[in-house]
């Protein structure tokens, strides 16, 4: 193993850029996913290893798809897999290629009238959503995101430009809330109100025509063309869904093992459309379909495998001690603490699921070819998990050739103050794995 750039430079840093670049550029920007990282690493990964119209990129992380997005600007084909399935609709209303901005503009405007005149007609909206709805927005939002919703989902137009209208409004309720930014992941009274008011009626019309012009943007642009293909799948069973030796390259960022809600993330979201009421709605169709990297993942009376299974023993005898170890002094740990996290299960889990995916990725890939993660290193009640390094070490037991790790961001450093927070220091680092 080589481990290089321990103390990231600026030259990387402007090299793969940040998720911000995501949060910037054309489509990319329509969804603000806090767990999406920066097209230009996708971008400076292809040009590295000049992939072109004959090759095949796959991310089986592949989230709200930007990978995907950044493989077709180049014109190298590309396979996302994602489990969460608002985020895969995300994704694949984000990649569709053949938006009629000219009918979208008249549509825009036929839902705008539309949701006035029924805004006009709503006196409140009581008992349409669950709770957390109505804490994040003021009576007048409510009622025009509610005329919103019904202009567009009542209106005629190809599934294609209602999904375009869905996630225009979907990014509107971030744009409008009264609640902190933070918000679902923590609760919305916990943060100060927004003191700048913003009403979706003026919000919404801006997201369609920003999206508008990055499909204009887009297609101007002189793309070669590729094959794209999207499943709202399961990263765990990659064989499932793809060839045996078909892939050039893998390149993703997989769930960190920092206990990260992905499930969360959205929930005021699918509450908004009617997609899911209740915390156990999400977690029956989302957060038990995602790979273990989340406490809130756990039912410790069902999951009783605090031993992990022989699976990563077969693998590696050196790697399960380890592995194993980090588990029994977390189940010990917990028992003094407050909130009890069973991080002991999620670490068990994690290296579990990463298994297989790597087992996976190692089935698909072609030999010689890179399998390149983007993923951090974590210290659950402050016991470090040299994550990158292990998932290095897990795929040479699986029979990849080599690996090397390029350390590109120290992370945590915003908790220093923080005296209930552990202080080990943490890293965010490529791990490029060769078949
Ligand atoms: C770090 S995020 C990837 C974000 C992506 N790079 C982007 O730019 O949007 C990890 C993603 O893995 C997804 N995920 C978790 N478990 C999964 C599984 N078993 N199969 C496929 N996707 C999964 C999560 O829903 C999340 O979207």
């Amino acid at each position: 193993m080589v481990m290089t750039d321990t103390r990231p430079t600026a030259k990387t840093i402007e090299k793969y850029g940040s998720f911000q670049d995501s949060l910037r550029a054309p489509i990319h920007r329509w969804f603000t996913y806090p767990a999406g990282y920066s097209h230009k690493l996708v971008e400076a990964k292809i040009d590295e290893y000049m992939l072109d119209s004959d090759h095949t990129i796959l991310d089986p992380f592949v989230g709200s798809g930007t990978t995907s997005l950044a493989a077709k600007a180049k014109g190298v084909n590309s396979i996302g897999i994602e489990a969460h399935p608002f985020v895969y609709w995300i994704a694949k209303t984000k990649l569709h290629s053949e938006y009629d901005i000219g009918s979208i503009e008249e549509d825009a405007e036929a839902i705008q009238s539309k949701a006035k005149g029924i805004c006009s007609k709503l006196v409140k909206c009581n008992g349409v959503w669950p709770a957390l709805v109505y804490k994040c927005f003021t009576e007048d939002n409510l009622r025009q995101l509610l005329a919103l919703r019904i202009a567009i989902l009542g209106h005629e137009c190809p599934s294609a430009h209602k999904d375009f209208f869905k996630v225009a409004l979907t990014a509107t309720l971030r744009d409008v809330t009264s609640a902190g930014a933070g918000w679902p992941y923590i609760a919305p009274s916990k943060h100060a109100k927004r003191t700048v008011h913003r009403e979706a009626f003026e919000e919404f019309p801006k997201r369609v025509q920003m999206m508008v012009n990055d499909v204009f943007e887009c297609e101007v642009s002189d793309f070669p063309i590729s094959k794209h293909e999207l499943y709202n799948g399961d990263a765990r069973k990659i064989e499932k869904y793809i060839d045996n030796n078909s892939v050039d390259m893998v390149l993703t960022s997989p769930p960190y093992l920092n206990n990260y809600d992905y499930a969360d993330r959205t929930r005021l979201e699918t509450y908004f459309w009617g997609i899911y009421d209740t915390w156990g709605d999400i977690t029956r169709e989302v957060r038990d379909h995602l790979m273990v990297a989340a406490t809130t993942q756990i039912r410790r009376n069902q999951m009783d495998k605090l031993m992990l299974s022989p699976n990563v023993r077969h693998a590696s005898n050196a790697i399960y001690e380890e592995i194993q170890d980090i588990v029994h002094r977390l189940s010990k740990l917990r028992l003094e603490k407050g909130g009890k996290k069973s991080y002991d299960i999620m670490v068990a889990g994690y290296f579990e699921d990463m298994l297989k995916v790597i087992e996976g990725v190692y089935c698909v890939l072609k030999s010689g070819q890179p399998f390149i993660l983007v993923l951090g290193d974590s210290a659950p009640y402050g016991v470090h998990v040299r994550t990158d390094e292990l998932i290095g070490e897990l795929a040479l037991a699986v029979g990849f050739s080599h690996f090397d790790i390029q350390v590109i961001r120290t992370r945590g450093d915003k908790w220093a103050g923080n005296s209930q927070r552990h202080k080990v220091p943490l890293r965010e680092s490529i791990v490029t794995i060769t078949r």
